[in-house]
C-alpha cells in the first residue's frame, strides 16, 4: 500500500528519495521515514508522522547526507500512524535499517520467539519484526547480509516488498517481494528502487521487474544479482519504459483528480488508438486475436475486480452478454478468492485492475489460473503484478493514475471492454456488421464527446455548492448505467465523506424509497434507453415524496426536465458506452462537493492507492 524508494550509487541520494516519495505519496500517506548512510559510516534513521512534506521540515538541519538510502510512506496497518511506528525501522543493535510493505501476517509468533531470545520491541508494527529477525539469524548463522533476508523471509508468511540496509555495508541494498510490487531502475554505477516505477522515471528508462520469492542483491558498480528463496539464480527480467514526467505533475490543475477528469478525451484516444481501424471501423486487438479459440469456445466469462474496476466489470457483463451472448458473471476478488467458486477449463476469467497489483484481485487470478482457466487481465500499470500474472490482456493505456479517486481507469476499462466485446462479437457473429461498425464508430467519436461533456464542469461546480449540505445521497440508474450510478455513489462518499448508495431505479420502491425527503438529493440517470420511461416515472414517485432530484439527462430533454428539480444535460452516444458519458459529470460532481467541503480530493482519509493488502 506504501511506497518504497532507494538509491545506492554517486549521487546524494536523500532528494532522490524525498522525491521519488512525492511522487508514490498518494498510494499511502499517514508518515514517512528514509534511512541514509552517510560518508562516515553511520547509519542515519530520521522518520515522523504525516506527509513527506512533515518529514522534509523534520530533516531541516539533520544530516541526511550519503550515497545509499532507503525511503518509505506508510500506511498503517498493524499500529497507529506515530513516529515510533513510522519506517525505517532499526534493528535492536541499530546495524540494520528496513522499510516494508505490506502485512507479515506471522508476525506474533516470530515476535515472541525473538522476545525469549533477548529481543525488545519499539513499535507495534508487523515489520520490525522483520529487521530483528534478520539481525537475529545474521549474529546466530554468521552470514552475509542477504543470505540474512533471504533464511528471515522463509520463515515469513504474507505479503512484503522489503528494501534493507546495513551500517558497515555502504555499497549494497537487499530488497525482496512477495505479492507486494517492486522494481530496480538500472543506471550506469547507479541502482534506484521503487515500488512503482513511475516514482524513479527522472532517471532511467530501465527496470528489472522482482517476481514473487525473489531477492535483489543490489551493489554499487556491480551487475544486479537475484536468486530465489531457494537460493537459486534467477533470470533479470528487464523492461524499458516510456514515462513522460508532465504524466506524473499536475499541469496547472489544483488536483491530480481534476487534471485526470479533464485529461480523458486525450486517455481514451491513447485508449482506443491503433484498436479501431478509422476506414473499416474494424477492432483489432492482439490479446483477443491470439486466443480466439478461448474466447469462442468460453461457456462463461467471469470478471474478478474490486471498487471502481468492479463497476466497469458489470458494464462489461452487459456489453458482453448483449453483444456476445456468452454468459457473464462479475464477482468481487476478495469474495470469490475465498468462496470456493466452481471454476470450469472453458472458463474465461477477467481480471480488471487499474494499478495491477491490488491484492484481492492478484488472489483471484492466480485461483483460477490454478483451476485451470484461461485468465484475460484488463489492467493500467505495464508490468504490474496482475499483467504479468494473467495469460493475456489488453492495457487500458490512460497513463499514471494518481488521484486515489478513480476516474479516467474507469472510462478506459470501459472502452476497452466494448472493444473486447466488439472483436469477440465478431468472431461469433453474434451482432450484425452494421451494429458493430456503429458502435466501432461512436467509440471513435468518444473524445470528442466527452470533450462536450466537460463543457459541463463549470455549471456542475455551481450546482455542486448547493449540495455540501447533504448528509446522504441516493444516485438510481438502470441497464448500463446502473453500475454508473454505484460508482457516482463510491465517488462521492470517498472524497467528500457524505454517505451515498447506488440502486437500480426500479428498484427504489423495494426500500430505499423511505429515505426520500427534502434533505436527501438523488441523482437519477435518466438518459436515453430502453428504461429511459421508467426511470422518469420513478423521478415523479420520488418528487410526489419531496425529495430533491439531479437529474443527469440528454442535451435538450425537456420532457424528463419537468421532473427534476436541476439537470446536467449531456451529449449522448450508442446506448452501450452511455457510461463512459454519464460518469463524467458524476466524477465532477464528487470533486467539487469535496472541495467545497475543504476535502483533501486527491487524499481522501484511510485510503490508499493501490491496495496491496487484504
Ligand atoms: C476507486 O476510486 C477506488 N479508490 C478503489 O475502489 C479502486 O478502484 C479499487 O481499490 C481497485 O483498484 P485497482 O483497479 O487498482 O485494482
Ligand atoms: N504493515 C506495515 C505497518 O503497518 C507496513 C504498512 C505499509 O504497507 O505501509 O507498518
Amino acid at each position: 500500500m506504501c511506497g518504497i524508494v532507494g538509491y545506492v550509487g554517486y549521487r546524494e541520494a536523500c532528494p532522490i528519495l524525498l522525491k521519488g516519495l512525492k511522487r508514490l505519496e498518494y498510494r499511502g500517506y499517514d508518515s514517512a521515514g528514509v534511512a541514509v548512510i552517510n560518508k562516515d559510516g553511520n547509519l542515519n534513521v530520521y522518520k515522523c508522522k504525516g506527509k513527506v512534506s512533515s518529514l522534509e521540515e523534520f530533516l531541516d538541519g539533520k544530516d541526511y547526507s550519503g550515497n545509499i538510502g532507503i525511503a518509505h510512506t506508510r500506511w498503517a496497518t498493524h499500529g497507529e500512524p506515530s513516529d515510533r511506528n513510522a519506517h525505517p525501522h532499526y534493528s535492536q543493535s541499530g546495524q540494520i535499517a528496513l522499510i516494508h510493505n505490506g502485512i507479515i501476517e506471522n508476525f506474533r509468533v516470530l515476535k515472541d520467539a525473538l522476545i525469549q531470545n533477548g529481543y525488545q520491541f519499539k513499535s507495534s508494527t508487523d515489520s520490525e519484526v522483520l529487521v530483528n529477525l534478520i539481525e537475529y539469524i545474521r549474529k546466530e548463522n554468521d552470514c552475509c547480509l542477504s543470505e540474512a533476508v533471504r533464511l528471515a523471509l522463509k520463515q515469513a508468511v504474507g505479503a512484503y516488498a522489503i528494501a534493507v540496509i546495513e551500517k558497515g555495508n555502504p555499497d549494497q541494498i537487499i530488497a525482496a517481494r512477495q505479492s507486494s510490487p517492486m522494481v530496480i531502475g538500472i543506471g550506469e554505477g547507479e541502482y534506484f528502487l521503487s515500488s512503482d516505477a513511475a516514482s524513479i522515471i527522472d532517471y532511467t528508462n530501465d527496470f528489472a521487474y522482482l517476481n514473487d520469492g525473489e531477492i535483489a542483491i543490489i551493489n554499487k558498480n556491480k551487475p544486479l544479482e537475484i536468486k530465489t528463496l531457494e537460493n537459486e539464480t534467477s533470470n533479470l527480467d528487464i523492461r524499458h519504459l516510456e514515462l513522460s514526467i508532465s504524466q506524473l505533475e499536475k499541469g496547472g490543475y489544483p488536483h491530480f483528480m481534476l487534471k485526470e477528469i479533464h485529461e480523458q478525451p486525450n486517455t481514451i484516444i491513447d485508449c482506443i488508438r491503433g484498436r479501431i481501424n478509422p476506414d473499416t471501423a474494424e477492432v483489432k486487438l492482439s490479446g483477443v486475436e491470439l486466443n480466439k479459440d478461448k474466447f469462442l469456445q468460453a461457456g462463461r466469462i467471469i470478471f474478478v475486480a474490486c471498487g471502481t474496476s468492479w463497476h466497469a466489470s458489470l458494464i462489461g457483463e452487459h456489453l458482453i452478454e448483449n453483444l456476445c451472448r456468452i454468459p457473464v458473471e462479475v464477482e468481487y476478488a476478495s469474495e470469490f478468492r475465498y468462496r470456493n467458486p466452481i471454476i470450469r477449463s472453458n472458463d474465461v476469467v477477467i481480471a480488471v485492475s487499474q494499478s495491477g497489483e491490488t491484492a484481492d484481485t492478484l488472489a483471484a487470478v492466480e485461483l483460477a489460473r490454478k483451476a485451470g482457466a484461461f485468465v484475460y487481465g484488463i489492467c493500467n500499470a505495464v508490468g504490474s503484478s496482475i499483467a504479468r500474472a494473467t495469460d493475456s490482456g489488453t492495457y487500458i493505456h490512460v497513463g499514471p493514475e494518481i488521484g486515489v479517486a478513480s476516474t479516467k481507469a474507469f472510462t478506459g476499462q470501459v472502452t476497452v471492454m466494448a472493444m473486447i466485446a466488439l472483436a469477440i462479437a465478431k468472431e461469433k457473429g453474434t451482432i450484425s456488421t452494421e451494429r458493430r461498425q456503429a458502435i466501432a464508430k461512436s467509440l471513435l467519436e468518444l473524445p470528442q464527446t466527452i470533450k462536450k461533456v466537460l463543457e459541463t464542469d463549470k455549471m456542475v461546480a455551481d450546482l455542486s455548492k448547493i449540495f455540501t449540505y447533504a448528509h446522504n445521497f441516493i444516485y438510481l440508474g438502470r441497464g448500463y448505467n446502473y453500475p454508473t450510478a454505484l460508482e457516482g455513489a463510491l465517488k462521492l462518499k470517498e472524497i467528500s465523506y457524505i454517505h451515498a448508495e447506488g440502486y437500480p431505479a426500479a428498484e427504489m420502491k423495494h426500500g430505499p424509497i423511505a429515505l426520500i425527503d427534502a434533505e436527501m438529493p438523488t441523482v437519477v440517470i435518466a438518459v436515453p434507453d430502453h428504461t429511459y420511461e421508467k426511470t422518469v416515472s420513478n423521478m415523479e414517485e420520488i418528487k410526489a415524496r419531496g425529495g430533491k432530484i439531479i437529474a443527469v439527462i440528454a442535451q435538450g430533454d425537456s420532457h424528463a426536465r419537468k421532473s427534476a428539480d436541476y439537470t446536467i444535460e449531456i451529449p449522448t452516444t450508442d446506448e452501450c458506452l452511455m457510461p463512459v458519458i454519464v460518469s463524467i459529470p458524476l466524477q465532477l460532481m464528487a470533486y467539487y462537493i469535496a472541495v467545497y467541503k475543504g476535502r483533501n480530493v486527491d487524499q481522501p482519509r484511510n485510503l490508499a492507492k493501490s491496495v496491496t493488502v487484504e
